[in-house]
């Protein structure tokens, strides 16, 4: 058995939901409290995001900019629901070359710029128990 150290995971960093009518659940979570960050369309990946932040952590409320994209594909075929979790590492290179190594089956094996300017990676969801997995390299906190 391989006993390679493993990476490190800081905790959970967001939820991405998806939803088929944004303002809707946009209003519907801030009616829980929640405190909206800001909405903002990220072309490249065919969404419209809004931002919520709770505690230290986030929920992103995600809705197809158009009908090719991922997003749209997974509402089409499962309705609103839970789309990713995202989890945050200290150093997403080193995480993603310890993951390919280990075999997992990596959406990018190279960090790409997502949400506010994070450095993140996906992990397809068959290598992880179906649930498409988010890494987001944050900076780790004080000793
Ligand atoms: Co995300």
């Amino acid at each position: 058995m391989n006993l390679a150290p493993l990476i490190t995971v800081l905790g959970i960093h967001h939820v991405g939901i998806v939803v088929s009518d944004l303002a809707a659940a946009t209003e519907r979570y801030q009616s829980m409290g929640f405190r909206l960050l800001e909405v903002l369309d990220l072309p490249e990946q065919g969404v419209r995001i809004a931002s919520f932040a709770i505690g230290h952590n986030y929920v992103e409320l995600l809705t197809p900019l158009d009908s090719e994209s991922g997003v749209a594909r997974f509402l089409a075929a499962r309705g609103d629901g839970v789309h990713h979790v995202a989890y945050a590492v200290p150093d997403l290179s080193a995480a993603l070359q310890f993951l390919a190594a280990a075999g997992f089956e990596l959406i990018d094996r190279e960090p790409r710029v997502g949400l506010h300017g994070w450095r993140v990676a996906f992990i397809h969801p068959r290598s992880c128990h179906g649930v498409l997995t988010e890494l987001v390299e944050v900076a780790p906190a004080p000793e």
